[in-house]
């Protein structure tokens, strides 16, 4: 059996008070992605992403945060894929970042709404021309018979885009905002009597309330 699944680690001293946390939880979350980002936490803007299918079932899955303010946190991606689905068709979303090696979580709820067009065309240009071609080319999410029919798609993409020309953004690829209703500020305290810190609003133009709960 791996010695993980018996080890009981007694998380760190380092409290976190009501005083101590940003009036908004927006500024909050950016002081400690920041203290993440410092503390060489590997990849601190990468979230697990909730959704709930078409069906009513949830599904997680990994994505990287490309943008904070308060219009809400941006990600990209395919709007065709299984999680693009899901959020057009249930917008209510969770999100975790689980920064462990700093002993923090950030638990995000919240309703997600595409992008503008422009956002999505100005983040799709600056990504690298490899990630471009593959958005082009890969349908996420869909099966396909082989990683060598996966290269072969890309070839014809990039004979079809040429070597020189810029790669257009696919029609259904694109951001998401997510617009919190609620922020869980977490921090590992000793004998699993852990900080938690939440803001919730009822909606995105009402103010917010901060209260403590329980580990
Ligand atoms: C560290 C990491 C970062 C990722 N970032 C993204 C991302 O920003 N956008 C994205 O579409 N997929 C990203 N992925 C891939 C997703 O986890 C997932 O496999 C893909 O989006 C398909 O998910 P879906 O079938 O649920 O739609 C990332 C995966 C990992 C492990």
């Amino acid at each position: 059996m791996p010695e993980s699944l018996g080890r009981h680690t007694d998380y760190g001293q380092k409290p976190l008070n009501e005083a101590d946390v940003a009036a908004d939880p927006i500024a909050q979350f950016v002081n400690w992605l920041d203290q993440a980002e410092e503390s060489g936490v590997y990849e601190p803007n990468a979230m697990v992403l909730s959704t709930i299918d078409p069906d009513g079932l949830p599904s997680s899955r990994t994505v990287l945060l490309r943008g904070v303010d308060q219009q809400g946190l941006r990600i990209f991606t395919s709007y065709s894929s299984d999680k693009g689905r899901a959020l057009l068709a249930h917008p209510e979303v969770a999100l975790v970042f689980p920064w462990y090696t700093v002993q923090r979580q950030v638990i995000v709820r919240g309703t997600a709404m595409a992008t503008d067009a422009a956002v999505s065309d100005a983040y799709f240009a600056a990504r690298p021309r490899g990630a471009q071609i593959a958005a082009v080319a890969s349908d996420q999410s869909r099966p396909i018979a082989s990683r060598e029919a996966l290269e072969h798609k890309v070839r014809d993409v990039e004979e079809r885009v040429g070597a020189d020309a810029p790669v257009a953004r696919p029609e259904d690829w694109g951001g998401f905002r997510v617009v919190p209703t609620s922020i869980e500020f977490w921090q590992g305290r000793t004998s699993r009597l852990h900080d938690r810190l939440r803001f919730t609003r009822a909606d995105a133009a009402s103010g917010w309330h901060l209260e403590r709960l329980q580990p």
